[in-house]
């Protein structure tokens, strides 16, 4: 169980402990190595960039195949190749990439981001250095080395992460960031931006979604001059800092730090705040390993760093029910939210019928609910709500079914009967062809 302090600010109350239930979370934990594919093609992404070689049509995103994300072109078929083993993009995926909803001043993560921005340009003078459009796809050296994930963690595998190869992947966090911004000389900076997790389906989970990361540096004179040591003094500006940050955005609540791990801080916390009658975790942070520092030239420094989930924190914020309805164009949706407006909460139009649908079959060894879940989105986009594991035995063969229910749901309108039995029909068929299970 990790230790939770209390928080004497003066902006906030303190608190009285509660113990809380952790959701899952990849880079606190630890689990077995999953193998990966082999690593045959070299990093060549962005060999035939500017070829301008003819693209494949797609029956089912009508999405451009060539796009700009600050500065560096990604081409369709670079990203999407279903005929290479080390990759797992599919189109719904990369129809995602370049779409930005974080740089959209009337979207409630663009106004989310926007308010982090003010609290930060008005307590450290505009000193933040903001980057909003690296490009999603970064080396697994950015993405997991660099930041010292371990070489056995489970964001590595294939199952949790989208691969283009097996050098390069969509980010998972922003903190893929982090090494190639100090080594620059940045010494204050916020990144957001999308990141892309394979994943199960619920009303708060979806495979792509948006942080936030922050870090500063502390040259020697800073801390020699508080007379702390580097470490104490980094931990104490950064919860200083960060419970400023709360109190920004959710106003007088409660909070308590809690001791947590993760992979790139040390010591690490999560800050949570007492909002809406429970406790709720605000965002990840910590002191920079050393390490960190050193492999970016930056050896005499110390540094802390923290990432936020943009949606989150919206849902909360802004009252939004489902993570599907950030993606919507509908203008129901997009037209309740305004620059500036941050909190101003969601009126749902309507809500819909569900539809459920139960699929039994036998597993084979191969089996994960990620891949499951990436077939129903395939077919169904985000008509699907929810997929849950609802039953899951094994025989005396040694044979183990499993039987999900996916909720059908559109955020926009009633789905006709005929309409969801065709999907359902689809998510079947797909499910035999590219799954290797045996429906029941
Ligand atoms: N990268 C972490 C994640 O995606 C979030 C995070 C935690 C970022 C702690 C940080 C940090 O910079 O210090 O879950």
């Amino acid at each position: 169980m990790a230790a939770a302090s209390l928080v004497h600010s003066s902006l906030c109350r303190p608190s009285s402990f509660l113990h809380q239930q952790y959701h899952h979370h990849r880079f606190r934990t630890f689990a077995l190595s999953i193998p990966f594919p082999s690593s045959g093609s070299p990093a060549s992404l962005f060999s035939s960039l500017s070829s301008g070689s003819p693209q494949k049509k797609s029956r089912w995103a009508p999405v451009a195949a060539v796009l700009e994300v600050g500065g560096v072109k990604i081409v369709k078929e670079d990203v999407v190749r279903e005929d290479d083993p080390t990759n797992n993009v599919p189109d719904t995926i990369f129809s995602k990439l370049g779409l930005q909803l974080h740089r959209r001043d009337n979207h409630p993560l663009g106004i989310l981001k926007n308010a982090i921005y003010e609290y930060f340009d008005t307590n450290y003078s505009g000193k933040f250095v903001k980057f909003d459009n690296l490009s999603p796809i970064v080396s697994t050296k950015e993405n997991f080395d660099d930041v010292l994930v371990p070489a056995d963690h489970v964001s590595r595998s294939y199952n949790d992460t989208y691969y283009v190869n097996a050098n390069t992947v969509l980010r998972c966090h922003t903190s893929a960031h982090q090494v190639e911004l100090l080594r620059q000389g940045h010494n204050q900076f916020l990144v957001t931006g999308d990141v892309y997790r394979r994943d199960s389906i619920d009303a708060t989970h979806y495979p792509v979604f948006h942080q936030m990361e922050g870090v500063r540096v502390f040259s020697p004179d800073e801390w020699q001059a508080s007379g702390l040591d580097a470490t104490s003094y980094a931990a104490m500006d950064l919860k200083k800092s960060l419970e400023g940050l709360a109190c920004h955005l959710f106003g007088d609540v409660e909070m308590r730090w809690v001791d947590t791990y993760f992979p790139f801080t040390n010591p690490s916390f999560e800050l949570e705040i007492y909002f809406q009658e429970k406790w709720m975790e605000v965002l990840g942070c910590g002191v920079t390993e050393q390490e960190i520092l050193k492999r970016s030239d930056r050896m005499d420094n110390v540094a802390w760093a923290f990432g936020l989930g943009l949606e989150r924190l919206a849902m909360v914020l802004f009252e939004i029910p489902d993570i599907r309805l950030f993606w919507s164009t509908d203008e129901r949706f997009t037209s309740q939210f305004s620059e500036g407006q941050l909190g101003a909460k969601f009126k749902p139009f309507s809500k819909f019928p569900p539809c459920y649908k139960d699929v039994s079959f036998w597993i084979s060894d191969s089996f994960t609910e990620n891949n499951l879940c990436e077939v129903v989105r395939g077919i169904a986009g985000d008509l699907v709500e929810e997929v849950q594991l609802i039953d899951n035995f094994t025989n005396k063969k040694g044979m183990t079914s499993h039987c999900y229910r996916i909720a059908y749901r559109s955020t926009e309108r009633s789905l006709t009967d005929e309409e969801i039995n065709q999907l359902q029909w689809n998510v079947r068929e797909a499910m035999q062809s590219k799954l290797n299970v045996v429906l029941r």
